[in-house]
């Protein structure tokens, strides 16, 4: 977990870090810090707290060219002031600012303490510029100390270093995210893009085993002996105005908003209504003609997408399950050259997903990433990868990228189905016109909800449950996630009838239920939904405005008449607004929930 930045170029390296530490805050957000080297030396500022707290402690501005920056998700040693990044040397000639989690950490630690280097905080980091500074202690030159360092960490890491009188970075990765951003005589490291996308849109995504070394004049791009590599760079298509909260109070209602507009971007070019057929032209006729079965891997809100995806694809006739991806190492079914795996995951780096992805990989499956990073771990590891163009998701809750991910893996299950009976579903091209209308009925949604009149009603409720049924099962699941997630109240999704055999018991008249129609065997759902409410409990019917549902239901929060394949994702929408209005009346901090991080890069 964690984010890191390091700048080198002309002025003032300060501002860029801390935009750019703003920037990954997404990626953890319980310390921060900065180094800044200039002619007097290495300049450290780091607390616990947010990156807020760390710029209006900095006080005087820290004046240098080169410079690193940290903010941090814990893995070893609680949020406090000395286990926040960056990690020195005792007489501060060596910073460093680490992503990922060194696995020999403790031997390294008691190898150095015996040699009389004295360490000052829990983390795993800590032993990082030590290593270094014992190299350097040992004679060698700055970089030869820093390679013979990395050489030494078995685990993950992101690692950027500097070394006091240097205008240099030395960067290495291995499991963990990190990017060269390039414009003439400035350049960055970071974890992700959008830490540096104001200053420059050219990069270059480093692979495991990298190490480069920047200076004002450029970057050395090497493997770790210190062969030379050739890495080209990219331009990326984000503006910084995507990364940016714009009119909004909070990056997920801003992202809730962007649904149009990312599902539009989504699909655009990869179906064609009027002929009947699925382009997604992304992949070659015939690709999977010899899938036999399919297995998606996930966590969290992309494994809710998963099963969505698994579930869409049951229902167009081909074998497939959803696994959670942590689980997978323990419990996964077995696989042979004609299982496809389909890993899916918003970031493409959550270390439990990319895990069984690397285990299918092993295994000798075909694998396919679903992905929104370009250049990710997942993008490039699998066989294959079809990005979801959500464009950068900053509020740690998913939600564009949930809508997206559902969208193309039903597009996709539609195309596998087509490739294995060698012609497209009989009713596909009724589904792939209202896939096309998508965008706008997820506006009308957005214009024209109660999410926030329901949230206010029943703001005082014990818990909150979500119940659906066939595609609206990982709605509900989905629901109930984000509740939680950014309320911090109780909330729990069911399959709809499932509640009757136990769930029931916990139902009171303090316990709303939200019930979600996609038109799978709705009257079942109605008749559950009618359950609860015989116990007190008020029902939030999710349907369309003339559905029965409507009169039973103690309130309603409308969606249009749509396919079912697509129900569940309008019911969504109001579910993600429900959550954001419920968050807000708490004065939760929506974009950043306590102990969360967006990406997990931990297992
Ligand atoms: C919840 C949420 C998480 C992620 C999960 C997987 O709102 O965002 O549950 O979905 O950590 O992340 P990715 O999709 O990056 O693999």
């Amino acid at each position: 977990m964690c984010g890191i930045i390091g700048r080198v170029g002309d002025g003032s390296a300060l501002e860029s870090l801390l935009t750019g530490l703003e920037n990954l805050e997404y990626r953890g957000y319980d310390s921060a810090g900065v180094a800044v080297q200039n002619g007097s030396g290495i300049n450290v500022r780091k607390r616990s707290g947010k990156v807020e707290e760390l710029k209006e402690s900095i006080g005087q501005p820290l004046k240098g060219e080169v410079g690193i920056g940290h903010t941090r998700w814990s893995t070893h040693g609680p949020p406090t002031d000395a286990n926040a990044h960056p990690h020195t040397d005792e007489s501060e000639d060596v910073a460093v600012v680490h992503n990922g989690i060194i696995e020999n950490y403790a031997a390294l630690r008691e190898r150095l303490g015996a040699n009389g280097y004295e360490f000052t905080s829990d983390t795993d980091t800590e032993v990082i510029p030590h290593l270094v500074q014992y190299y350097l202690d040992a004679g060698f030159d700055s970089e030869t100390a820093f390679r013979q360092a990395i050489d030494e960490l078995e685990g993950s890491y992101a690692v950027t270093a500097m070394v006091s009188g240097e205008h240099v970075l030395y960067a290495a990765r291995q499991g963990s995210p990190l990017v060269v951003g390039m414009e003439d005589g400035e350049y960055f490291l970071a974890s992700d893009v959008p830490a540096f996308l104001e200053y420059t849109d050219s990069v270059v995504y480093l692979e495991d085993g990298d190490v480069v070394v920047v200076d004002e004049n450029g970057v050395e791009f090497t493997d770790l002996e210190g062969n030379p590599i050739t890495r080209q760079p990219e331009t990326v298509e984000w503006d910084p105005e995507q990364a940016g909260k714009g009119e909004y109070d909070h990056f997920m209602l801003k992202e809730i908003n962007e649904q149009p507009t990312s599902l539009a971007q989504a699909i655009e070019g990869r179906i064609d209504p009027a002929n009947g057929r699925i382009a997604l032209s992304d992949f070659e006729p015939g690709t999977f003609e010899g899938i036999d079965s399919v297995q998606f891997v996930a966590c969290g809100t992309s494994y809710h997408a998963a099963l969505y995806g698994s579930l869409t694809l049951n229902q167009a006739g081909v074998r497939s399950s959803a696994l959670l991806a942590n689980e997978y190492s323990v419990s996964a079914p077995p696989v042979d050259d004609e299982t496809l795996v389909i890993a899916v995951t918003q970031s493409g780096e959550t270390a439990d997903t990319l895990n069984a992805l690397r285990q299918a990989n092993a295994e000798g499956a075909q694998t396919l990433t679903v992905t929104n990073v370009v250049g990710s771990t997942a993008a490039r590891e699998a066989d294959d990868a079809l990005f979801i163009r959500a464009g950068p998701e900053i509020g740690v809750a998913a939600t564009k990228t949930f809508s997206s991910q559902a969208v193309m893996l039903t597009l996709l299950g539609q195309r596998i189905a087509s490739d294995q009976r060698g012609e497209p579903r009989a009713d596909t091209e009724s589904l792939l016109a209202e896939l096309a209308s998508m965008p706008g009925a997820i506006a009308d949604v957005l214009d024209d909800s109660d999410a926030a009149a329901i949230a206010r009603r029943y703001a005082d409720s014990q818990a909150y449950f979500f119940i659906g049924r066939g595609l609206g099962f990982p709605v509900a699941l989905e629901g109930a996630l984000k509740f939680k997630e950014i309320t911090y109240e109780h909330a729990e999704g069911f399959a709809s009838g499932e509640l009757k055999h136990g769930p029931l018991a916990l139902v009171t008249p303090e316990t709303p239920v939200f019930a979600i129609f996609t038109g799978e065997e709705d009257e079942k759902t109605l008749k559950n939904a009618e359950e609860a409410q015989t116990r007190g409990a008020p029902v939030i019917a999710v349907c369309p405005d003339d559905h029965p549902a409507v009169e039973a239901a103690d309130d309603h929060l409308e969606i249009a008449d749509t396919d079912q394949d697509l129900a569940g994702l309008l019911a969504n929408v109001q579910l993600q607004l429900v959550s954001y209005y419920a968050a807000d009346l708490l004065d939760r901090p929506i974009d950043k929930p306590r102990n969360l991080a967006k990406s997990v890069t931990v297992e």
